[in-house]
């Protein structure tokens, strides 16, 4: 049965091994694919969304020797990816979708890219409008909305283009287009948002500027074929930083851990609540910024205001500040975050219901969400909507819940952290 039950745990101690990122796992195989040669990819990510992305290049013709925790990719370079012979099947990753978009809009056959039931619900227009700006021929359904999304590839051009919304995914696949035109490629964002693929591309030799909010991408240069180590991901980290900090006397070591600073916007919110948290041993792996984090239990955090300047740092760790918020002294308003309604779940409705169901009182608003803490957490029966973090986010909050807490459709854990309740186990005293 896809169910879990967690009891209120007394305190947690010791040091948990951090997943790899999600986000750099899967720009590090679209990448080294269409990079010139032979890439090795050092601890990957093995999780449901990077299978999708494995996959999705494998029936593009690119040869992955798979080796467990690192993979070996023999890339095609920029014009050697073949047509699928079947639909592209990107399962729950919106960012496989969005990123491999860029790529096959600019080569000359065939393809369809489809995914489950959340993913089909999630809006396309944002990558189908600039990406036809470019000269691409898409189409999807509900009128260009959704997907599953038919492309036609094309010889692209370059665009100048402000985004309307900060978003690493629209960002990341229009710099993809752009390495296949032959000029310069213009993106200004509102809002700086995750910068992996700036690093990456600069990585790998691109012909890539980044001044501000703007980027430039000069197209028509290959990528070099290289090694790419992935550090640990924060977002992963961040359940095991927010669980240690609301259970007193706690004392947990997270090591290798991502900290670049376009994703650690929970630790800055963290601090301005009061948490004491260490960042230790900094050092750079593959041109992103590595580190160890420590967090010691707090008797009780203080409540903030987070604005929408914020959201793009912390944008998939909302469900997990929902958690420590419910248990912070006052009320905490999270503003600006409308774009959480549309990821794996509506992550504003999911936490609300779910949290409500624990006995904590949220007003919920268009683009965000009121916490009025410090709740007397209880266990109840709570569903995760299908979606990762929610349930992580749950189970998180359950150990800090008088009693059990029953998590439906727990396995979601698996499309990002599928160690996530070993984890859990291995640190409860
Ligand atoms: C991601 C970007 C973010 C994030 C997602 C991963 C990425 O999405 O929420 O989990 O790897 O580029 P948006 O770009 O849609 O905000």
């Amino acid at each position: 049965m896809d169910r879990i039950e967690i009891s209120k745990a007394n305190v947690l101690k010791g040091s948990v091994s951090i997943p790899p990122d999600k986000s750099i796992s899967h720009r590090a195989i679209l990448f080294s694919s269409i990079a010139k040669g032979k890439s090795f990819v050092k601890n990957i990510l093995r999780a449901g969304d990077i299978d999708a992305t494995l996959e999705a290049c494998r029936s593009l013709g690119v040869s992955i020797e798979d080796h467990g925790d690192h993979v070996i990719i023999h890339g095609k370079g920029l014009h050697g990816l073949s047509e699928p012979a079947n639909i592209i099947d990107c399962g729950n990753s919106g960012t496989t979708l969005r990123l491999i978009s860029g790529i096959l809009a600019a080569h000359p056959f065939f393809s369809v890219l489809t995914g489950d039931e959340s993913l089909r619900k999630r809006p396309m227009a944002r990558i189908i409008e600039p990406l036809s700006l470019m000269g691409a021929d898409i189409k999807a359904r509900g009128g260009n909305q959704f997907p599953p999304l038919g492309i036609r590839g094309n010889q692209l051009k370059p665009i100048t283009y402000t985004m309307p919304i900060a978003s690493a995914q629209v960002k990341s696949s229009l710099l993809l287009a752009g390495l296949f035109t032959d000029g310069i490629t213009e993106i200004t964002e509102p809002v700086q948002s995750r910068d992996h693929s700036e690093k990456m591309l600069s990585f790998l030799g691109a012909d890539i500027t980044v001044k501000d909010m703007q980027i430039t991408v000069r197209g028509g240069k290959d990528l070099r074929a290289s090694e790419i180590s992935v550090p640990g991901d924060f977002s992963s980290a961040a359940f095991f930083i927010i669980a240690a900090l609301m259970i007193p006397s706690s004392e947990i070591t997270l090591k290798k851990v991502g900290i670049n600073p376009t994703r650690t916007g929970l630790l800055t919110i963290l601090q301005q609540m009061g948490a004491r948290i260490e960042v230790t041993n900094i050092h750079d792996v593959s041109g992103e910024s590595v580190a160890n984090i420590s967090c010691t239990g707090m008797d009780r955090l203080q409540a903030v205001h987070i604005k929408k300047e914020m959201i793009p740092s912390l944008i998939d760790e909302v469900p997990i500040l929902c958690v420590i918020s419910a248990l912070a002294d006052g009320t905490t308003t999270i503003r600006g975050a409308e774009e959480l309604r549309v990821k794996e779940s509506d992550r504003i409705a999911s936490m609300a219901s779910e949290l409500r169901k624990m006995g904590v009182t949220i007003e919920e608003y268009p683009d965000g969400i009121s916490i009025q803490g410090p709740a007397d957490l209880r266990g109840a029966t709570v569903d995760s909507y299908g979606d990762h973090r929610i349930a992580m986010a749950l189970a998180i909050a359950a150990l800090a819940a008088e009693g059990t807490t029953t998590i439906r459709g727990c396995s979601a854990v698996n499309i990002s952290f599928p160690g996530f309740f070993d984890a859990i186990r291995s640190i409860v005293r």
